[in-house]
């Protein structure tokens, strides 16, 4: 399973791609607004210089033609690397078809159920994004659904691949692995929060410490 940096944040990418551990980048509108960027393009142009693989990038139009438009531009920034996020509706649905047609690839995100996963894959989405933190917070069991999502695209070979998102924490990570995830997109805390173990860090004095006692 890859993971991806959901974020919007310059400085975040560039710590996270440093490590070598992230092959692309999630963005929605929400978190492009907290980095208060006037210019998204340029945005879009910075993240893909920094990491070598897909680079989520939402439309906000809501009718199909509109998001279509707004998809090509998009796009435009890098044919390779963009792909267009687009809400699950039935005017996203048109659109992910069209955009396919067009070689632009598309992911399909606020997907809260596996009916919603199966319509982005048949309208031809490359990607679908399974909310697994936001089905917690409401007492559903997100990685039960995304789980579903994987049995029936593996059953079935729907080439889609599935990224795990609204990650809260390391072991939703662990359970997207294991529940058949192809991606999961994480904020950079639960990236560091991974990274992390006590017996880790309290080895690494240890070992120091002995060494020091040879000198
Ligand atoms: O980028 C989509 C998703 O990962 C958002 O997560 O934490 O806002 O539910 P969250």
């Amino acid at each position: 399973m890859q993971l991806f940096l959901d974020t919007a944040n310059i400085v975040e990418i560039e710590k996270a791609a440093s490590w070598g551990v992230i092959r692309g980048v999630t963005t929605n509108p929400s978190l492009v607004s907290r980095e208060g960027v006037g210019d998204f393009t340029s945005l879009l142009q910075r993240i893909c210089s920094l990491v070598d693989g897909p680079i989520s990038a939402e439309v906000l139009a809501e009718e199909s033609d509109a998001m279509v438009q707004e998809a090509l531009a998009l796009a435009a920034v890098n044919m390779e690397q963009i792909v267009i996020k687009l809400p699950l509706t039935a005017e996203a649905l048109q659109a992910m078809h069209i955009l396919k047609g067009k070689g632009v690839r598309t992911n399909a995100t606020l997907v809260f159920s596996a009916p919603q996963a199966m319509l982005a894959a048949a309208a031809g989405a490359s990607f679908v994004s399974p909310f697994v933190g936001r089905l917690d917070d409401i007492g559903h069991n997100g990685i039960a659904t995304l789980g579903e999502i994987a049995e029936i695209f593996s059953l079935h070979g729907i080439e889609t691949k599935i990224i795990a998102a609204s990650i809260r924490h390391p072991q939703h990570v662990v359970e997207a692995a294991k529940a058949g995830a192809h991606i999961a997109t994480v904020p950079l805390r639960v990236l560091q929060q991974m990274l992390l173990h006590p017996l880790t860090t309290s080895g690494i004095i240890q070992f120091q410490q002995d060494w020091a006692k040879l000198k």
